[in-house]
């Protein structure tokens, strides 16, 4: 599977060592208040997992479905909710966890969504920030890395849904993206 990238961008041990900076940080910024994490499927999964074991506090969690890349490298520009009944996030302290904000058109989407169940508060953290101009306007409060605007895989993030379980994150080879 490694074979198949182009160049390693983060190993495993650089992912670890920046996931307890960020754990620490939100740790800190939430010791006082309670923490409902919803990551969002299925990308945010491995990220998701190693995050939430490194902050000591008291929280819920919970799970929310969407797509919008039908499998592809572009965004469909519609974001496609697969679950029906929503979190409950009513008069709660919410952080969205996803993989990469790209677009920004599934966080601004969700964002919009939950909002409307008035939570307290919603902050996003994702694991990849891609530098480059959003249409929409979205950002994130704690971000892994920003990275250049290339197409990556692994720790979670998938090309047609393979590469998840890569330990590492990286660039994939441009002969196995279909154009
Ligand atoms: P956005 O709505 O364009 O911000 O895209 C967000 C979703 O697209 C992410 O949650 C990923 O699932 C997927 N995505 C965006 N860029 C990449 C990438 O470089 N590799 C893998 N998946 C990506
Ligand atoms: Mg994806």
């Amino acid at each position: 599977m490694q074979a198949d990238l182009e160049r390693v961008l983060f190993d495993q041990a650089t992912i670890v060592r920046r996931l307890d900076e960020i754990a620490a940080q939100i740790s800190s910024d939430y010791r006082d208040r309670e923490l409902t994490v919803i990551a969002i499927l299925n990308g945010s999964l491995i990220f998701m997992a190693d995050l939430l074991r490194r902050i000591p506090l008291p929280l819920r969690l919970d799970c929310l479905s969407v797509a919008s890349y039908l499998g592809g490298l572009q965004t469909s520009g519609e974001v496609i909710f697969r679950q029906i009944a929503l979190p409950d996030v009513a008069g709660r302290h919410i952080l969205l966890l996803d993989d990469i904000l790209d677009s920004g058109t599934t966080i601004s989407a969700i964002r919009e969504k939950l909002q409307t169940a008035s939570p307290k508060s919603i902050r996003v953290c994702v694991l990849l920030r891609k530098l480059k101009e959003r249409k929409q306007p979205a950002d994130a409060h704690y971000i892994g890395f920003d990275i250049a605007d290339e197409f990556v895989v692994g720790y979670g993030l998938d090309y047609c849904e393979r590469y998840r379980n890569l330990p590492c994150i990286g660039v994939l080879k441009k002969e196995l993206v279909a154009s």
